[in-house]
Formats: structure tokens, sequence, C-alpha cells
């Protein structure tokens, strides 16, 4: 399958009810050869308005923390666990996320990234470990098959407390030294 194939699928998707209040299904944005992923929670409400993942408030710090340490938006692919927005940004349901992760499972073995960063707690627990803590674990590196998986704060969670954008920068330059190592193996 085609991920264009797989982005028609997702529009027109009726597997959970949050196709019932979405206004569009948020499949991903990005390069399609991308060696490195970021995964986030579920659209917001800026996403469900555009289609587009991380365009509100978190997603252009998001950009900003990119833009620190020289990762061009353009050259990376970002996602997120639930491709529809839960109402009022509720966190994803168990059964929603069940329902959903094929698309993801599916985006990751079309894209092939080396390295997946989840962003935030809720991706970090379906795609890491479902115990994962993210004030503990962040910024430590896990291996999947052929994937490095790290999590770093979600940056909704930076915008709420901003003593951990330090943290942040820091996660943010080790990704980036990884993705540099791995260009050069
Ligand atoms: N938060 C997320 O987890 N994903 C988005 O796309 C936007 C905000």
């Amino acid at each position: 399958m085609m991920l264009d194939d797989l982005r028609k699928a997702c529009a027109d998707c009726t597997k959970c009810s949050l196709c019932d209040t979405r206004t569009n299904s948020v499949f991903g944005v990005g390069c399609e050869t991308a060696d490195l992923m970021f995964v986030g929670e579920a659209p917001g409400e800026q996403e469900d308005l555009s289609g587009v993942p991380f365009v509100g408030r978190a997603g252009q710090l998001l950009d900003k923390f990119l833009y620190a340490v020289d990762i061009s938006r353009e050259d990376v692919y970002i996602a997120n666990v639930l491709k529809c927005r839960p109402p009022k940004n509720r966190d994803p349901l168990p059964e929603e996320e069940d329902m959903c992760i094929g698309y993801l499972r599916e985006q990751v073995s079309i894209i092939k990234p080396k390295i997946i960063v989840c962003l935030g707690r809720i991706s970090a627990m379906r795609l890491i470990k479902p115990d994962f803590k993210i004030t503990q674990e962040h910024g430590k590196w896990f291996k999947k098959g052929n994937v490095l998986m790290t999590a770093v704060y979600h940056p909704a969670a930076l915008l709420r407390d901003p003593r951990k954008k330090e943290d942040m920068l820091e996660d943010m330059k080790a990704i980036k030294q990884k993705l540099t190592q791995l260009q050069e193996d």
C-alpha cells in the first residue's frame, strides 16, 4: 500500500466515534522517506480545522526546537497516534488507539524512519512501553527492531511548564546528533 491510499482510507475512516465530531482527519505531513519521524498524541483544534499535525501553539513551539537544532520540518515526518481530534482535547481512549494504531504502523512501514521520537507521554506509552514515565525517561534510547526510539516532553507540556524547555533542548540536540551519526554510517 502507498501512503496516498492510506491517507484516503484515513479520510473516510469510521472505525471509531471520533469520525462523528472531526472536521478533518489528520493523517501526517512531511518527507515520505524521512529518517526521523515525530509522533504526537492526537490532533488539537487547529489541526482538526486544517488537517495538518502540529500547526497550533504546540506545533509552533515544536518548530522552534527543530530550528534550534538545525532540523528542517520538510526533512522529517510528523504524525499522531490518533488521526482524529478527541472532543475538548481529552486523552485518547484505549479503544480509539486500538482502532487507529494500524494507520501509524503502516505509515512507519512505508516511511521506514531510522529514529522515531514520541512527543509526550501518551505516544511513548503506546509506542515504547505501557509504563513509560516521561519525567524520568525522556531522552533515553530504546531499540525496537531496526528503529531507534526516544521520547521528549510534549510541546504543550512545555507551554504549561517552561522550566522543562532546558531538558527539551538537550534531548533535541541528542536526537540531531544521533541522526547525523546514523546518516554517516
Ligand atoms: N498535539 C498533538 O499531540 N498533536 C498535534 O498534532 C497537535 C497537538
